[in-house]
Order: C-alpha cells, then structure tokens, then sequence
C-alpha cells in the first residue's frame, strides 16, 4: 500500500467512524430542537429584530446566568444543524448575535405554517420510546412497537390523552393548511368541476375549511370518528359526519383521503379504498378518489437527499406507531387495483406529499 492509499483509507475509516458515532448520537439534534422549541428561542430571536446576543437571549429566556455556557453549546449545535445562523451585532463591534434561518422560522408558535406543534408531538416520550424496543418488536407478534410499549394501540392513546389528541390534532391541521393551500391555489382544476366531497378521517376539519372557503358552491363533508366531530359546528358549505369509514362513507362525487391510508396496513387500506370506491359515481361522471399522501422513491439516486431522508424517517414513525407505511408508487398501485379501481395519476405537491387521483 502506497502511502496516498493509506491516506485515503485513514480519512475514509474517519469519516465512516463520524458517520457511525453521528448516528449515535443523532438524538442529540432531535431533543435539541425540542428544547429550542420548548424554550421558545426561534420566538424570542425573532421578536428581538436583529441579531441577538447570547446574554440578550439568555436574559429574556429569564434564565440563571449560571446556563449561560451551556446555552451557547445547545446553540452552537443548532447553528450547526442551520436552524439559527450567526452574524456581527453591527459594523464595529466583533460580538454576533444569533438570526433566525428559514428552516427556524416554520418553528415559531402560532404561525400560519409552523411545524412547532410537529416537534412537540412526534417528540413525545409515547412516541420516541417505541423506538427504543423495535428489536422486541420485531421478535415478538404485536401488531406495533407502539402497542408492544404501551398495551393499546395509539388511536385507543389519543382517546385516553384529550391533551395529547388536542396537540396531535394541531399537529395534522398545520400540515394540512399547508398543503391544501397549496392545491387549491396551484391545482384547482382537481376540485373545480365537483358538487360535492368528503374528508374522509378529516380530523377537525382543517383541510374542509380550506375547500369550502375556496369553492362557495361545493358541499363539503368531514367523515372522523364520532367522539371527534361530536361538538363540531358545521358552517354554509361545510358539515360534519360522526361515523367509521370501515363501514360506510357518504355519497359525494370524489373522496378525499389526506393522510389517513398511511396509518393503515394494505388489507385495511384496500377495504377503506373499497367503501370509498361504492361512495362515488363512475370515472365519465366524474368520480374519483383524491388520496394525499407521501410517494416514496424507492430507487432514488439521491441517497442524502433531505426530502428521502423525511419519507423514509415518516415510514420508521408509521411502522412504529401504526402499522401503516409510506407507499411507493408500486405499492399505491397495488392497492388501488385491489380495491378495484382503473387508473390513477400522480401530481407532486410542495414539500413532500404528492397528490394520487384514483379513478373507478
Ligand atoms: C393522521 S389523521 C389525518 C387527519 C387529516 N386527514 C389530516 O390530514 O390532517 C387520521 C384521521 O383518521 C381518523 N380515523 C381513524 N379511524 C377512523 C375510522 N374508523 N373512521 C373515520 N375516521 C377515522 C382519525 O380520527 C384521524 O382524524
């Protein structure tokens, strides 16, 4: 061996160690994120204008000045994962003050589209500690590591948690906003020759809303299970129905699906897909089926890409917590023949949804 070859192979077992000890130690990203949003700091920077020093943002955090140096050290790392970046205070001076990046500004509270309410919930003890027995899991015949932790499965948890259920709800109506915004401003056409459409397991109605503001004269339906929409108020074109899409689903002329198949397994999936196929009039009426889901590239070239890394880390939450997936194009396909129906297409959304049309 060369000694230009005993380089290479020194930098590519140090690289490949940082690689192993980075994925160690990963969690560390995780919970400092939590903390960040939890302390409120994307909140404070942002209302400071400028950028902020360290002792600014630990006085208005009302911290001990004693946390002063561990503050710096939690922000040094979230510098460094992008969620904040550093700047000179002014002109003159050497001190930097921390700034907001834009991945930090979707985690500022009460914003339209923030992902805040997303890193308290998925970051919940419930959730991350299945992650810690998907080795018994795996041996054993429980349906989810979920269920394997917790003895009931995480629907059956949410009912129990009226907190919980409140924030995961709050969770799902932002990802919702953002993306049906997305479709009815950019693929409108989806929607617009409809009379009629239900959400099936449309939560609280976030993605309803967006509709039913945006096409007046569309009758809009959210179908969610009945302790869910029990004391929910319908409003002009929007109503709710209590009801299990197992058994049956109001007749409209498309069916919306926005995140629910995944939470599921095929057989379940192919049966939710068979009530929504009855529910609807054939393809040269109109009918249809509008599933908004992940679509995951199974063969993608970009190994590190940010948006395989989220569908593939989506996949890990819902077999986990679920047993559902996230589907390939293949697989979406699969189902979608199973439950009968005869063509679908596929229009990529913002961020990493895409929208599936499934005609009968
Ligand atoms: C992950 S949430 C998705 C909510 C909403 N579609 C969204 O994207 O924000 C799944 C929804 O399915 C509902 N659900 C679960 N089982 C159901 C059933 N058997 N019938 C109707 N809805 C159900 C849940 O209550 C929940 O609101």
């Amino acid at each position: 061996m060369d000694s230009t070859t005993q380089e290479m192979k020194k930098s590519e077992m140090v690289q490949a160690q940082a690689h192993v000890f980075n994925n160690i130690c990963g969690f560390f990203s995780s919970m400092s994120l939590k903390c960040a949003v939890e302390l409120g700091i994307p909140d404070i920077i942002h209302k400071h204008g400028k950028p902020m020093p360290l002792s600014d943002l630990v006085e208005a955090l009302s911290l001990p000045p004693s946390k002063t140096e561990a503050m710096y050290r939690l922000m040094r790392l979230l510098v460094h994962s992008g969620f904040f970046a550093k700047q000179k205070i002014d002109e003159n001076q050497e001190e930097e003050g921390y700034l907001l990046t834009i991945s930090s500004s979707f985690l500022l509270q009460n914003t339209e589209f923030s992902l805040a309410p997303f890193v308290i919930s998925i970051l919940t003890p419930a959730l991350v500690k299945p992650g810690h027995i998907l080795c018994d899991w795996f041996r054993t015949g429980e349906s989810t590591a979920f269920e394997t932790d917790h003895g009931i499965p995480f629907w059956r948890h949410l009912m129990q948690n009226p907190e919980y259920e409140k924030g995961f709800s709050n969770t799902m109506a932002t990802n919702s906003k953002l993306v049906m915004s997305d479709i009815v401003s950019n693929c409108k056409s989806v929607l617009e020759n409809l009379r009629s459409v239900v959400d099936v397991g449309g939560g609280t109605g976030t993605s309803a809303r967006v509709i039913a503001e945006a096409f007046p004269h569309l009758k809009c339906m959210v179908l969610d299970l009945p302790n869910l929409v029990a004391n929910l108020p319908g409003k002009n074109n929007l109503e709710f129905i209590g009801g299990d899409m197992f058994e049956s689903i109001p007749r409209a002329d498309a069916i919306i699906l926005k995140n629910v198949l995944h939470n599921w397994g095929d057989d379940e999936s192919v049966k939710i897909l068979k009530r929504c196929r009855e529910a609807i009039p054939p393809k040269k009426e109109g009918g249809k089926v509008m599933v908004i889901e992940i679509v995951v590239e199974e063969d993608s070239k970009l190994e590190n890409d940010q948006l395989t890394k989220t569908q593939l880390y989506f996949d890990m939450l819902m077999m986990t917590t679920f047993n559902g997936k996230e589907r390939s194009e293949k697989q979406w396909e699969k189902l979608f023949l199973e439950a009968g129906f005869t063509d679908y297409k596929i229009t990529p959304l913002m961020g990493f949804s895409s929208l599936i049309e499934a005609f009968p």
